[in-house]
């Protein structure tokens, strides 16, 4: 069988040249990465909930005029994106203190923020992705005021969109992380959603314990991470339960 042209592989996804000009194949792997890929794992399950879990954001999304690369899902572990071009920037929106920030700050993690914070950080891993200013956006050319005040703009609807879909599961979202992209479309440029949503990107913590149900119960060892991601699904209405482990053929006595 011909071997499909791989584009690029990142730590969590891979994506293949997809079957019409313009589209591309998003693979989601198993690999879990911290820090930078200081800390790495294989945990069995998490690429198909990502798979499920992005494409029920970026629906969602798509379907309340927030232009996104999702197209469709094409199987357990990949989805049929658009070929866009991606600014180099991980666009951060906080609504509480978390992470860094509460790190950068000495602000006590949970402490609400008196309105959602927007950061910028420079993609770029052999620098650890740093925070950046707008003037250093505009300053070398990575977006124009026009895109920033299109991408600030993006953001906060994604971050209305997504805090009303987990508040209504009971579950706080903390804060995220997206991508944006550049799409052409004869003389016009359009900016979407890009790269993924899911609890590998965002901090959600469960409103009545406080217990984390994202990426941080990997970072800080906190348990099991398909069980944390699972239990987003089964709120969400995303997937059964035990979906992720049906993979294998069982034997029926
Ligand atoms: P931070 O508090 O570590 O800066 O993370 C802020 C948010 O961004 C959090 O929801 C996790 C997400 N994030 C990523 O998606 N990728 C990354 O590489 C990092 C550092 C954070």
């Amino acid at each position: 069988m011909a071997r499909r042209k791989k584009i690029y592989e990142g730590k969590a996804k891979i994506l293949y040249e997809g079957p019409e000009p313009g589209t591309l194949v998003q693979y989601f792997k198993d690999d879990a990465t911290a820090f930078n890929a200081q800390k790495k794992d294989i945990i069995e399950g998490k690429g198909v909930l990502n798979n499920r879990l992005s494409e029920f954001f970026m629906t969602g999304l798509n379907g309340i005029g927030v232009p996104t690369h999702f197209m469709r899902r094409l199987n357990m572990r990949e989805q049929l994106v658009r070929n866009c071009e991606i600014i180099p920037l991980e666009v951060i929106v906080r609504n509480y203190a978390a992470g860094s920030l509460s790190q950068r700050l000495g602000l006590e993690e949970g402490t609400q923020l008196p309105r959602p914070i927007v950061e910028y950080c420079y993609k770029d891993d052999s620098l650890n992705d740093p925070l950046v200013t707008e003037e250093h956006i505009a300053a070398f050319g990575w977006a124009s005021q026009q895109d920033m005040d299109d991408i600030l703009s993006l953001a906060l609807r994604v971050n209305d969109f997504l805090s009303g879909v987990m508040l209504a599961v009971g579950i706080r979202l903390v804060d995220f992380k997206i991508e944006i992209g550049r799409i052409y479309e004869g003389d016009f440029m359009r900016l979407i959603v890009a790269d993924e949503i899911s609890p590998d990107s965002c901090r959600l913590w469960d409103i009545e314990t406080g217990q984390k149900l994202d990426k941080d119960v990997f970072r800080r060892d906190l348990g099991n991470l398909t069980d944390a991601y699972s239990e987003v699904a089964r709120r969400l209405g995303v997937m059964p339960r035990n979906a992720t482990q049906m993979t294998k053929p069982t034997l029926i006595n």
